[in-house]
């Protein structure tokens, strides 16, 4: 039997289930070009912050002169950083043949319309919205506004831009599925579960925060794994990719199975190198030849909450009969 691992995701076609996440291995055309040839379906390339080309360009403004001066300084070379991520969406669209996605990130109208303005003008194949709500949160920020900010952002970038719109969400939603179904009657064709922040820690000597885990392991998979089945079952009609904990191929069969229409790796690659793409692909072909999946979508979805007996276990949160 001839197996099948295509698939799409928010309207592009892919030829398997695995893109390649935003981060640092996705931010030059050098390294989309190795991923491509690795054999990742798609990219998204590392994301525009909008946060943190402010901060940037004030800081660097700052070390250099005073006042009006330092405020022109401040703008001229914010402006210099979006020309350069400008350059490097043409660079990595001319380097590559399969589906990219550009990732922004951003909290003002402006931004979002600006940023969405040049990835369309760069020909990208598709948006993602990295939706964070951690530096919003606020005891008086009322329920719902921060939801309604994504809802706003959505509606600003789909006025500016005709590229499929996907969203990255946070892990910490109080109602995704209702988020969701929001997000999809604006028009939203993808939703990428979850986000991970920068992670921290403490060093209690020193009382200082430090970096924490940078990388995923391999129970972080449980959280997306659960959401994306809950979720498929209750939003349908939009396309879900699992981001967090995916480290090998039975975590692919895993996503895929709970729902989703793709995965986003990151930390694997970093861990194994790019050569664990084809091992993956191969493996999931494999698995599918000896399941008699002919594709793909034959299992997508087929654990997900929309069966009573996966539901109770998707939202079951006691640990019954546990012994240590
Ligand atoms: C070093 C590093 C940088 C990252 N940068 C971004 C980024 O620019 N934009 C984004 O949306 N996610 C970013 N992420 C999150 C990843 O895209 C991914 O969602 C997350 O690491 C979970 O997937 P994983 O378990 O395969 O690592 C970054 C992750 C790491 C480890």
């Amino acid at each position: 039997m001839a197996t099948n691992i295509t698939t799409s995701y928010a309207g592009l076609t892919l030829k398997n289930p695995i893109i390649a996440a935003a981060s640092p291995l996705t931010a030059t055309a050098d390294q989309c070009r190795e991923l491509e040839k690795a054999g990742v379906a798609a990219i998204v390339i590392k994301s525009i912050f909008e946060q943190s080309i402010a901060h940037n360009a004030h800081r660097l403004a700052d070390m250099q002169s005073h006042g009006e001066e330092a405020d022109y300084l401040d703008a001229y070379i914010g402006e210099q950083m979006i020309g350069e991520w400008r350059t490097t969406l043409r660079e990595i669209e001319a380097a590559t043949t399969i589906p990219i996605i550009a990732s922004i990130a951003c909290h003002t109208t402006e931004a979002w319309v600006r940023y969405a303005k040049i990835a369309t003008e760069e020909r990208m194949d598709a948006l993602e919205l990295n939706l964070m709500n951690i530096g919003l949160a606020s005891k008086r920020t009322d329920n719902g506004t921060i939801e309604q900010q994504f809802i706003d952002a959505i509606n600003a970038v789909r006025s500016v831009s005709t590229l499929p719109i996907t969203v990255k969400l946070a892990v910490n939603l109080t109602n995704p599925a209702s988020l969701a179904e929001r997000m999809k009657a604006c028009g939203v064709k993808g939703i990428v579960l979850f986000n991970r922040p920068y992670p921290i820690d403490i060093d209690i000597e020193k009382r200082e925060y430090i970096a924490g885990h940078t990388l995923s392991c391999l129970s972080d998979l449980s959280t997306p794994l659960r959401w994306t089945g809950l979720l498929s079952a209750e939003v349908s009609n939009i396309d879900y990719a699992l981001s967090g904990g995916v480290h090998t191929w039975q975590d692919v069969v895993k996503a895929i199975l709970a729902g989703a229409s793709a995965v986003q790796l990151c930390s694997t690659l970093y861990n194994s190198g790019l050569s664990l793409v084809q091992t993956m692909l191969h493996n999931i072909a494999e698995w599918q030849e000896a399941q008699n999946e002919e594709t793909l979508e034959g299992y997508r979805g087929k654990m997900n909450a929309s069966k009573e007996e996966y539901a109770n276990e998707l939202k079951r949160i006691q640990y019954l009969h546990f012994k240590a």
